[in-house]
């Protein structure tokens, strides 16, 4: 069942303490790239949830959600449209700055890669503060899309996060602690 599928999922995720930085527990999702079976089944989660919701479009966020975001987007039939760092696309972009704890990033999309009206959900393999994917949904309503929905791998923060995604839902697969 889904829960032993939870488990396979949560227990390939290696936790790599003081990554980055001192106090920081990373959440290293390349170990469950290295699981095919738990890697296929992360996917396959998303695909069986999102296939009759009329997605058209899944949003990947830089650099790791492309990687569950593409596979996602394969599986349910949809265009997959990259949201990238500064300086990484090449044709005309729109985009949207978020406060980091120390400074600002952005995230770009490149003009055109969604219709008005689409329906889309946005993909990273984490969420924390929120901040990343609140540019995200801010970046796709510009676009004049409908964000039907944020969804992550790992969820670090449970209830404060849900309430910073413009009130968004947020489909998340495990939260640690
Ligand atoms: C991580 C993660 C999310 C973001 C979540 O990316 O992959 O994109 O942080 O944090 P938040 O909810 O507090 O915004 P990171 O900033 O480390 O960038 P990277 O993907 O380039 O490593």
């Amino acid at each position: 069942g889904e829960d032993s599928r939870l488990q396979a999922i949560s227990e390939a995720i290696r936790v790599v303490p003081h990554f980055p930085k001192q106090g920081i527990m990373f959440q290293d999702i390349t170990t469950l790239l290295l699981d095919p079976k738990a890697f296929k089944d992360t996917v396959d989660i998303f695909v069986d949830h999102y296939r009759d919701m009329d997605i058209s479009v899944v949003a990947g966020v830089e650099a790791r959600g492309f990687i569950f975001g593409s596979s996602i987007a394969i599986g349910i039939g949809a265009k997959f449209v990259p949201l990238c760092k500064p300086g990484k696309l090449p044709g005309e972009v729109i985009s949207e700055k978020y406060v980091l704890e120390y400074g600002t990033d952005c995230l770009e999309m490149h003009v055109g890669a969604v219709e008005p009206c689409e329906r889309v959900i946005i993909m990273d393999d984490l969420v924390a503060t929120g901040g990343t994917l609140s540019a995200a949904i801010r970046l796709l309503e510009r676009a004049g899309a409908e964000v039907v929905e944020c969804a992550c791998v790992i969820g670090l923060s449970d209830l404060k996060v849900r309430r910073k995604l413009n009130g968004k839902p947020l489909y998340i697969l495990l939260e640690p602690r």
